[in-house]
């Protein structure tokens, strides 16, 4: 036998032994990693879950994390938590913690009931379908990502306020107080956050003439340890503390945003439209997949409807027996999200906006026949796909946070600022980043977004109207009670890698941190590529896929960072962190 085939013969044996015989830490029993390939890998990292009894609070920071297990440790609840940690993300994590952004909050509290809170950013009432468009009716490059055009009205206080005046159990004025210190004391820059300001300097500089904001104060490029104090910004998060939402949405902070967004005539957001943004709380999606109930989140969100989709589309296949990452669970995966981003381009938008047909998209008839085109033998072409008949790469930059409290309460929250330092915009005053989220609207019928995601009308922009977005912060229940809080930022990929997730622990057996830590691959469409991170598909199963047509690109980027928790069968909870960041689970 030549030696190659004798090694991986070996190498198959031992895995296949030590898998079976020492069953990794905290793995719910029957996940195994059986390669023919050396040089595939599971995971990205072998670091091990955090387990405590009480609760737990995984987040993108460190000190966000600190501040959401200290508020649940002074008795309040995943709500006061989830709000105090919003906040804190503004100040240790601007790229994507904000104030000048949105996002959705998934809540499942002790009784089984489950909530959603929409604070997804709003067109402004000035804006028009054409607004990136040139007169020959071709994108304006940059227009809708960079610069004071490219904002919503933001959402991110008026969630916060909704969430805390409704489930909230300590004062607001507490909540507001650990970011109010981290700002004005500052804090001690981690080499991925000093790495990330260095970055993003050029843009802050040109776009933002005479400012200090966010630059070292020695002139230096940031350094790991360096401390950021951001003085405007805590002044910003007192009026809040004070005034609550009316702190942003009115009076003085809601002036400055006002003058800086319409400095030199670019900007178009009015006091009106900060005046009148509503966070909305929306019905969840509860949808079953075998015997689990999956709780995500609604339209304009369009990450619950296509990960029921996913899921749904690949309950009939036998992955667990399959096994993790080979060619027939790979290829299932790729074919399912092929359909599911041509639904999305289709159908989804704004419920308030277009009619979304929900019901239909999830329906096991529907999701039948989007099967029907599919051929074992070889790939099928994006081009010959496209939504159903119903009677890119991006930056990483949105966050997620998972909460769980003593009492079972369960906060998924994802927000962004779309990309990283979203329009780079600091508001002068304030020392907050605004959002470049007017980018997931379709600013053009067939153009793709910066995350090379296409869209049509249902997602055309329109005064009011809010942008279709990818986020997905989910909490799945198993036999009625609490069983896994899910979510990651990464634009178009926030879905698959949810997905990935989830089936992980469902179907192959890992814990809630070698699901986070494992590999994860992409699909969405259009590009038809299938992504995947280093080393995560072995030799074999590259092999098998291309020979049948499926075009694979190895990328140098990681795909997720994902902060979840898992309840384990003794009722204590597991909280995986992704050492794709600084993200960190701290229980008590
Ligand atoms: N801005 C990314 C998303 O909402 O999907």
């Amino acid at each position: 036998m030549h030696l190659r085939y004798l090694l991986s013969f070996c190498y198959i044996l031992i895995s296949g032994l030590a898998s079976a015989q020492k069953p990794v830490q905290e793995s719910t029993g029957f996940y195994q990693f059986l390669s023919d390939d050396p040089n595939q890998k599971a995971f990205f990292s072998d670091r091990k879950g955090v387990v405590a009894k009480n609760g737990i609070v995984a987040s993108a920071h460190p000190e966000a994390s600190k501040v959401g297990i200290a508020i649940l440790k002074a008795g309040g609840n995943a709500v006061d938590a989830a709000v105090a940690v919003q906040y804190a993300l503004a100040v240790v994590h601007p790229s994507a913690g904000n104030l000048g952004g949105g996002g959705f909050l998934v809540l499942r509290d002790k009784s089984g009931k489950s909530f959603s809170i929409d604070f997804r950013e709003k067109a402004p009432a000035k804006s028009h379908a054409d607004m990136y468009l040139d007169k020959d009716k071709n994108v304006i490059p940059d227009a809708s990502t960079l610069g004071r055009l490219a904002s919503g009205v933001p959402g991110s206080v008026a969630g916060m306020a909704e969430a805390h005046a409704k489930y909230g159990k300590l004062p607001w004025k507490q909540l507001l107080q650990p970011a109010i210190d981290l700002a004005m004391n500052g804090v001690i820059q981690t080499q991925r956050e000093a790495r990330a300001l260095n970055a993003v300097k050029k843009d802050v500089v040109r776009l933002n003439p005479g400012t200090k904001y966010f630059l070292n104060p020695t002139g230096k490029d940031w350094a790991e340890g360096d401390l950021l104090i951001q003085k405007d910004l805590g002044k910003v998060l007192k009026r809040i503390q004070k005034k609550g939402r009316d702190g942003f949405y009115k009076g003085k902070i809601a002036r400055r945003i006002v003058k800086d967004m319409n400095a030199n005539g670019e900007g178009i957001i009015s006091k009106k439209d900060l005046a009148d943004y509503n966070a909305q709380w929306r019905e969840t999606i509860s949808e079953t997949y075998k015997g689990y109930k999956i709780i995500t989140m609604a339209p304009p969100s369009s990450g619950g409807i296509a990960l029921v989709q996913l899921m749904r589309l690949t309950e009939p296949y036998p992955l667990r027996k399959w096994g993790w990452h080979s060619d027939s669970t790979v290829q299932v995966m790729i074919e399912a999200e092929r359909r599911v981003y041509a639904d999305r381009a289709k159908f989804l938008g704004d419920p308030d906006f277009v009619k979304v047909p929900q019901e239909t998209l999830m329906s096991k008839d529907y999701l039948a026949k989007r099967w029907t085109d599919f051929d074992w033998n070889k790939a099928s072409d994006s081009k010959n796909i496209s939504g159903g008949a119903v009677p890119g790469y991006e930056s990483l930059e949105t966050t997620h946070f998972s909460v769980v409290d003593k009492e079972g309460n369960a906060v998924s929250l994802t927000t962004t600022l779309n990309g990283g330092y979203g329009s780079r915009v600091v508001i002068k005053g304030g020392g907050f980043f605004m959002n470049n989220e007017m980018d997931d609207f379709s600013i053009k019928a067939g153009a793709p977004n910066m995350y090379g995601l296409i869209g049509n009308k249902a997602n055309a922009i329109a005064p009011g109207k809010r942008m279709l977005s990818s986020m997905t912060p989910t909490i799945v229940e198993k036999d009625g009670t609490l069983f896994m809080v899910v979510g990651t930022p990464g634009g178009s990929t926030i879905i698959t890698a949810v997905y990935q997730t989830i089936l992980n622990v469902l179907e192959h057996g890992m814990s809630m941190q070698q699901s986070v830590n494992a590999l994860k691959f992409h699909h969405q469409w259009l590009p038809d590529m299938t992504t995947f991170e280093a080393n995560a598909f072995s030799a074999g199963t590259i092999k098998k896929l291309q020979d049948k047509g499926f075009k694979l690109e190895q990328q140098r980027n990681t795909i997720g960072r994902m902060d979840c928790i898992l309840v384990l069968p003794d009722g204590t909870l597991e909280g995986g962190s992704d050492p794709r960041g600084d993200d960190t689970s701290i229980g008590y």
